[in-house]
């Protein structure tokens, strides 16, 4: 992902060997500021107080974490309590469970020095192939908005949240076929939902995507209906947090709504994810665990004030509920895109 111009990746390693440089997502798009992750109990901070977030991004963090926490103390003890600590520091999305699990096998059956290398390798490994894998999405998404565009070449996608590069170790799920779209040469715009609570549409969606000069318009939440019904909306995409075997697919609240009103109005509606995003051992979406966030995301908002300062504005004094995520059925989602291609149902396994 480019900033101002220079490549970074949204997690990396320092110089040091071991700890590991995240950007603090909390302060965009205002300021990009940096944060060092040195300790598995920091990274559990971070994962829980969103200063990173996004499916695959949570998962390469936590796999570090978990290293961190080896390199401190590489016994089984300290493998299995740091294991389970970081596990818990958010429910919903799968990535975290699996790169945690991976560290945790490449690591088991060796000792010392040798299981702590082994884990840095395994991280290392998680993060290098989520870049290939969104590659590829993106390579496989670059046909679909090839064959939504217009005769004057022009597509317009709708996406929700942000599965972008600061989602994921780099270049996102959903984003990707948009950047890939655009070295294409094809005439790309983006409508951003806002995304309330946290609206990471508005602050981090339209950031990356103006970081890479795309065209895009942020709209509010409820927007989107009526620029389908206008016909103005010819492909939406979005991320996953976790997909269900039965294909339901579980992304940030409102995501649900907008494939309701796609259908409505013959809009296709893709999901754009890694397979380590895929939970084959959920039968349906109704399984899947939805995080409650605190409700003061909901009852207040944060913003840029006239002199430049980051501040928070309350919105209600009501008491407030805030579910992070929703379920997609799988019959409103017209397709799938993974590393592996696009595919109309998971049951078939891509
Ligand atoms: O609560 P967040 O910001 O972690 O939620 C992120 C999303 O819902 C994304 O759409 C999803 O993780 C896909 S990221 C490639």
């Amino acid at each position: 992902m480019k900033i101002n111009g220079t490549e970074y990746r949204s997690i990396a390693l320092s110089a040091n060997g071991w700890s590991v440089r995240i950007i603090d997502q909390r302060k965009l798009p205002w300021s990009l500021e940096f944060v060092e992750l040195t300790s598995a109990e920091m990274t559990s901070q971070a994962i829980r107080q969103m200063w990173t977030r996004g499916a695959p991004l949570i998962g390469a963090t936590a796999a570090y974490g978990l290293c961190m926490a080896l390199r401190q103390d590489p016994s089984d003890h300290s493998l299995e309590r740091h294991y389970q600590m970081l596990l818990e520091a958010r429910p919903t999305a799968v990535n975290l469970q699996w790169a945690l699990h991976r560290v945790r096998e490449a690591a088991k059956l060796l000792q010392g020095e040798q299981r702590v290398a082994a884990a840095y390798a395994c991280a290392a490994a998680i993060c290098d192939e989520d870049v290939n894998n969104n590659h590829a999405i993106g390579e496989h998404g670059l046909k679909l908005l090839q064959a939504y565009a217009r005769e004057d070449g022009l597509v317009n996608v709708l996406t929700h949240c942000n599965a972008g590069a600061l989602a994921t170790v780099d270049y996102g799920t959903a984003l990707a076929p948009i950047y890939r779209a655009q070295e294409a040469g094809i005439a790309v715009h983006v409508w951003v939902d806002e995304t309330r609570p946290r609206n990471q549409g508005a602050l981090l969606t339209a950031y990356e995507l103006a970081q890479h000069g795309i065209a895009h318009t942020v709209i509010a939440d409820n927007a989107g209906g009526l620029l389908m019904q206008q016909g103005k909306v010819h492909v939406c995409l979005v991320g996953a947090d976790r997909v269900a075997r039965n294909g339901d697919v579980c992304n940030k609240i409102g995501t649900y709504l907008k494939a309701l009103a796609a259908r409505d109005n013959h809009v296709p509606f893709y999901v754009a994810f890694p397979y380590s995003t895929f939970d084959p051992s959920l039968g349906s979406g109704a399984e899947i665990v939805i995080e409650e966030r605190d409700s003061d995301e909901v009852t207040s908002i944060q913003g840029h004030g006239r002199s430049g300062e980051l501040s928070t504005v309350k919105l209600t004094d009501s008491s407030a509920a805030n579910p992070a995520f929703d379920i997609t059925p799988a019959r409103l989602v017209t397709g799938y895109l993974t590393e592996k291609g696009i595919a109309e149902t998971m049951t078939a396994g891509t």
